[in-house]
């Protein structure tokens, strides 16, 4: 009898060897390599057939594009998130943090849908009971959504070619398991042969897939990074599980605009959408501490306020520790450096801790000229000046560079009732906004200054 052969598959980015590797030659992983059943000669072949649709070469003024219809989900801040909705044959990938309320917004969402169409709800995670007592939680027990709890592929395949519902999910994509590999149940092999295999379902049969996904300790999605290449839209959810805010953020989506943010409420009936989150992020003083300067940001179409918070601290070690939270990390270091070179503010002697208050996460560089404010603040145990807010990004040259839309930040701010702005020069809005005093700056010297004087 031929003897069983197994390969090695790198758990991080999904290339496979034929020899264990302390280190993944194609990604640089270390010790990421495991072992996985290899698949049988002559399956491969046929088994993706029916994706491989044989097309004739033809121009592409010539090829008609219909306009994807979107199916609303009824819920206004993940259509926002989605793009207006969901589309047919879609496979969206939804990640998050254990406990932030995935399998409750989706199960929100199908209940939704369920009033004008059919949707399942796969569940190998919990049983059908547990799913049923949160449906009934969040009031839509008595919606017409169908359940199965089943983690093997084949037969989860047999109910959606059977059923045809018009949307189903799958809550986990790592709780699956096919016949085809001998591996474990959210192993790297099963991840991506469970998520191939329902690709080609929805691509078939037009039903849009939306597929639950664990994230690990960093936050990425576990299983292969293959996963998010094979869908069409990727969401994650963000923000403290400790606070009752969720944000949920497009990462990757074929259908529409990237980082447009859905932000919700964890309630005891379930997640609820926050229309209007600009205030959201903000501490709320009494009076205006040291250490803290509110951003005006700009996430997706919408500008949002958020506060920044930094405590800048003598070091008792060698090493003096650099920390951010919802910030990137290094782009702390070079705000430091940018700091020390051109505004004579040293550090290497102090630990700076730096946090986005509630759990947001800040990609923008935008957020640069907030982060150093909030530092120089905490740095002279002096509060920034009442009712201030700023944007712009940090040059290595220590330039302050313009910010996307502007404008609708400082009207924001001017609605929430914000009296000072500090913006880079190319910002400054050309009519005046109403209770707003406006300062341009072209320098981080510039902004040094300003404090000082203020
Ligand atoms: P859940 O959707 O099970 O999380 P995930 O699927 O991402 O692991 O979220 C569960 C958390 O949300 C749980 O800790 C309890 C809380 N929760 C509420 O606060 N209110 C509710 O109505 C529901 C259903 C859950
Ligand atoms: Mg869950």
């Amino acid at each position: 009898m031929a003897k069983a052969r197994s390969v090695y598959v790198c758990s991080d980015c999904g290339a496979s060897a034929a020899r264990w590797q302390g280190r993944c030659t194609q990604c640089g992983a270390w010790n990421s390599m495991q072992e996985t059943a290899a698949p049988t000669r002559g399956q491969a072949s046929h088994r993706f057939a029916p994706l491989a649709q044989a097309s004739p070469v033809q121009p592409l003024a010539q090829i008609e594009a219909r306009e994807q219809s979107r199916n609303p989900t009824g819920i206004s801040e993940f259509d926002r998130v989605l793009g207006g909705g969901l589309v047919a044959g879609a496979m969206v990938l939804i990640g998050g943090d254990p406990g932030i309320g995935k399998s409750t917004l989706l199960l929100q969402a199908l209940a939704s849908i369920s009033t004008t169409q059919s949707v399942l709800y796969v569940t190998g995670e919990e049983s059908a009971e547990q799913v049923a007592l949160r449906a009934q939680r969040l009031g839509v027990a008595d919606a017409a959504v169908d359940l199965l709890a089943e983690i093997r592929l084949e037969a989860i395949s047999a109910a959606l070619l059977e059923h045809k519902p018009a949307v189903a999910v799958i809550d986990s994509i790592q709780t699956l398991y096919s016949d085809q590999l001998s591996a474990a149940p959210g192993s790297v092999s099963q991840v991506r042969e469970c998520a191939a295999q329902l690709t080609r379902i929805a691509k078939q049969t037009g039903v849009t897939l939306i597929l639950i996904g664990h994230v690990t300790k960093d936050g990425a999605l576990a299983g292969p990074r293959v996963l998010e290449h094979m869908v069409d839209s990727v969401l994650y959810f963000e923000g403290d599980t400790h606070s009752s805010f969720r944000l949920v953020r497009a990462i990757k989506n074929r259908f529409g605009a990237v980082n447009e943010l859905g932000v919700f409420a964890m309630t005891d009936r379930g997640l609820r959408g926050v229309s209007n989150p600009s205030a959201l992020f903000l501490a709320g003083h009494a009076r205006q501490v040291a250490g803290t300067c509110v951003l005006a940001t700009q996430e997706g179409s919408r500008p949002l306020l958020v506060e920044i918070q930094a405590l800048v601290d003598s070091a008792h070690i060698p090493n003096p520790r650099r920390l951010s939270v919802g910030l990137e990390s290094s782009r702390l270091a070079m705000l430091l450096a940018i700091l020390h070179r051109h505004a004579g503010v040293a550090t290497f002697d102090q630990d700076v801790f730096v946090n986005a208050v509630g759990g947001v996460r800040i990609i923008e560089p935008a957020a640069d000229l907030a982060v150093a404010l909030a530092m120089l603040s905490s740095m002279r145990n002096r509060p920034l000046p009442e009712g201030l807010v700023v944007f712009g990004e940090l040059g290595l040259a220590g330039e302050i560079r313009p910010a996307p839309r502007g404008q609708e930040r400082l009207r924001e701010a001017a609605k929430l009732g914000f009296s000072v702005a500090l913006v880079p020069r190319a910002n400054a809005p050309r009519t005046a906004i109403k209770g707003l005093r406006i300062h341009a700056l072209d320098r981080i010297e510039d902004a040094v200054r300003w404090l000082q004087e203020s």
